[in-house]
């Protein structure tokens, strides 16, 4: 029996553990979490018994090492600490991203774990997802020749961008991460996939340019229940998260997934008396230009990889719906793919093919399946098997990502000055 331990019950950690809790050969045995309400959402499904249940982090640890695995899905600036820690116990991890918005942290885990020859997996979900497979697939075929240019888009939906990085957890790099790392370490941990080489340098512009006082309406109140604009604003509170029965917006855009940050429950009225009445709640009913973020909503990056592929890529919160969307140009041919919907398309540049839809992927739940791919590789690597595709998200493989998310950074707070990556530190083996 594999043996599971759960730091973190938030969406994530609840996610993770209930594909555990499901697959043969598994056992969650304790879990932490600050609050016990999280503990007692789960500890009966996943069979954890009380003992074995911590509101207090030092508890927990103190108990040593009690599985073969720590899933770490605490909030980004706490990963370094709880990392290391279980390290230190011997544990192997399943750790989410980002690693550490310090590069010298994430380095600093890598050098651990390859000491104490621990398995640390890092939760690139999408590296697990089939649509992406199939993309690294038809690149590793040599069907393109030589990649030459990839533009890649990140298009961050309005309502999912002011939930998350404008009133939500990810608002304050200080607090947590720039939303290149945040939001993009994932898009930045594809790119370095897609063309198997590291990167060589990077520029980047951007800021926060809409979501700030300066947009404020004319008048508009600190919060959407006093705002004289709440039937027409997009980001009204209620019409975000509950829809409306009447008015030019009726019935669109229930963002009910966004309401686990502060409700517990998905019923109108618990949800319009947290954003009312609680205090975390209130969190999300704040005009979003009048929120504390600092995260950029608008980010452009060009990177030159090691291999010669030039990369253009965009991160921004002015869209419908979220969707990555990637262009590829090669020697022999283009694809072209977008994960709504999942649709890669290829054209050959030869005269006998003609534009060609090859795949259309099966649209799954959980980053289009990956959050299960995840937990059936972490499971599979400790039960001994062999990362045969090498295509797991090693800690190894994931500092390059968020080196370049670091230089992009350097970058974009000096102007878009073109950063040589030998800037950044690396992997000292
Ligand atoms: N892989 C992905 O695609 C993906 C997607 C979203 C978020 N994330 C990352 O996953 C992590 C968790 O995100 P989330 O959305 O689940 O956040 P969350 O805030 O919902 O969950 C974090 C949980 O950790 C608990 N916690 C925090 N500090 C603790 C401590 N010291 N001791 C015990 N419990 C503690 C909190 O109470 C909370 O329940 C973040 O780093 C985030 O950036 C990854």
């Amino acid at each position: 029996m594999l043996k599971v331990a759960v730091l973190g019950l938030g969406a994530r950690g609840k996610n993770y553990g209930t594909h555990l809790a499901k697959t043969d050969g598994v056992q969650i045995v304790s879990v932490c979490d600050k609050y016990q309400v999280k503990i007692d959402k789960v500890k009966t499904a996943w069979g954890v018994p009380d003992k074995a249940c911590f509101t207090d982090e030092k508890e927990f640890f103190a108990q040593g090492k009690v599985a073969d695995l720590m899933v770490i899905a605490t909030q980004d600036r706490d990963h370094y600490g709880h990392a290391m820690q279980a390290l230190d116990l011997g544990y192997n991890l399943l750790l989410e991203k980002p690693v550490s918005p310090e590069i010298a942290e994430c380095l600093a885990i890598e050098k651990k774990a390859r000491e104490k020859g621990l398995k640390v997996l890092v939760c690139h979900v999408l590296r697990y997802a089939s649509y992406y497979r199939r993309i690294k697939e038809l690149l590793a075929s040599g069907v393109l020749g030589d990649i030459m240019l990839i533009k890649h888009d990140e298009n961050i939906a309005y309502w999912h961008f002011a939930h998350s990085y404008v009133r939500g957890n990810w608002r304050r790099e200080d607090e947590t991460s720039p939303m290149l790392l945040a939001k993009c370490c994932h898009d930045l941990d594809l790119l370095f996939w897609f063309t198997g080489s590291k990167c060589k340098s990077v520029s980047c512009l951007g800021g926060l340019y809409h979501f700030n006082a300066e947009h404020a309406p004319e008048g508009a109140a600190d919060n959407c229940f006093d705002c004289k604009y709440n039937k027409t604003c997009i980001y009204d509170c209620r019409y975000q998260y509950v829809g409306r029965n009447k008015g030019p917006f009726k019935g669109i855009h229930k963002f009910l997934w966004g309401t686990y940050a502060f409700s517990t429950s998905r019923k109108k009225k618990d949800i319009l008396n947290a954003l009312q009445n609680d205090p975390r709640g209130k969190l999300w009913s704040r005009c979003v230009y009048k929120c504390d973020n600092n995260v950029a909503d608008l980010q452009t990056l060009q990177m030159e990889m090691e291999n010669g592929t030039q990369i253009v890529m965009t991160a921004n919160a002015f869209n419908e719906h979220d969707h990555r969307h990637t262009e590829i140009r090669g020697t022999k041919g283009e694809l072209y793919a977008d994960d709504m919907g999942s649709v890669i398309k290829l054209k050959l540049f030869d005269k006998c093919t003609k534009r060609i839809v090859v795949n259309i992927i099966p649209v799954i739940k959980g980053h289009y399946g990956g959050d299960e791919g995840i937990i059936k590789a972490a499971v599979g690597l400790l039960k001994g098997l062999d990362d045969k595709e090498g295509r797991y998200t090693w800690i190894k493989d994931t500092v390059e990502s968020h080196r370049i998310a670091t230089a992009a950074e350097l970058s974009r707070h000096q102007g878009g000055r073109r950063v040589d990556m030998s800037e950044i530190p690396d992997i000292q083996e």
